[in-house]
């Protein structure tokens, strides 16, 4: 279901304005949101980053945090939907010129879509999943901070399209000095020597709500955490690969390219530790 600035229906029916800048050049911010048991997984966290992917385009937030709240709420009531959800809050530039202006859209917009949440084949995560080195080059929008979270995700989209077309569930790409970066929509952990790793956020990475996570519960659990440049030999050279998201959580890599790795023992571990500290995180809608 979606909700277009106040206004509820169901997905198909949404509209927006084909002048809207978010639509013509991808200008605009966005979250995606998940729900456990009926409440809302790390709510603050993502509000956070919606206001730093904002601020860092000079876009206007059509709503503050109890307002994307209240929208949510009203709209689960209005479907009476009793599911886990997914909800991806969007704040686009608005409608203004034929022009890449930013200047000339005089409203910023708000959207938010509520579908139920994507459900992954559980041997992705008894076996690992599937991933693919792709060729994709990623842009790196952040300046000195993470990346930012924008519509402008066409290099995801191709990652993605990579992966795909061999049977994969994600793409990885690689920044404009080679080093690896993130997923498409997932960042991406490793295990060398005992010691977990990651791309550092100077790579150009978005810092993801589930990465940030999961450095935190390592260090909890005494396990030592790097983020650093990672090149692809390093990748290949891994005891234990595993991919994070908001909708996958921790999710092993079982194979890329033709390399395999089974389901390590720390990722095991941290996919525990992460099940157990989830209610630490919830929040009622
Ligand atoms: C490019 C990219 N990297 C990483 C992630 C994972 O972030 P999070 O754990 O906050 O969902 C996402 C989420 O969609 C993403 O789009």
């Amino acid at each position: 279901m979606v909700n277009i600035d106040g206004k509820i229906c169901w997905g198909e029916e949404g509209r927006i304005s084909v002048l809207d800048h978010g639509f013509l050049f991808g200008d605009s911010v966005y979250e995606v949101v998940r729900t456990r048991g009926g409440r809302l997984f790390c709510f603050p966290e993502h509000l956070e980053r919606l206001r730093y992917s904002a601020e860092k385009i000079g876009l206007r937030l059509p709503l503050e945090g109890e307002g994307w709240r209240r929208e949510i709420r009203a709209m689960l009531e209005w479907s009476g939907l009793e599911v886990d959800v997914y909800i991806r809050l969007i704040a686009t530039r608005g409608v203004g010129e034929l022009s890449l202006n930013p200047f000339s859209c005089v409203r910023p917009s708000y959207i938010l879509i509520v579908a139920p949440l994507p459900v992954y084949p559980r041997r992705y995560y008894t076996e690992g999943c599937r991933v693919e080195l792709t060729g994709v080059v990623q842009p790196f929008y952040g300046g000195g901070g993470s990346n930012i979270k924008s519509g402008n995700y066409l290099h995801h989209v191709l990652a993605l399209r990579e992966a795909k077309r061999v049977g994969a569930v994600e793409g990885i790409m690689r920044n404009v000095e080679g080093y690896i970066t993130e997923g498409s929509t997932s960042n991406i952990f490793f295990v060398r020597g005992g010691i977990l790793r990651t791309p550092a956020l100077r790579c150009g990475i978005l810092a993801g709500i589930t990465r940030g996570l999961v450095l935190e519960l390592a260090e909890g659990l005494g396990i030592a955490t790097e983020e650093v440049e990672v090149g692809v030999e390093d990748l290949f050279a891994a005891e234990e690969v595993f991919i994070t998201s908001t909708t996958k959580d921790i999710m092993p890599v079982g194979r890329i390219g033709e390399r395999r790795w089974g389901v390590g023992p720390l990722t095991r571990r941290l996919m525990e530790a992460f099940e157990a500290g989830v209610e630490r995180h919830l929040m009622e809608i």
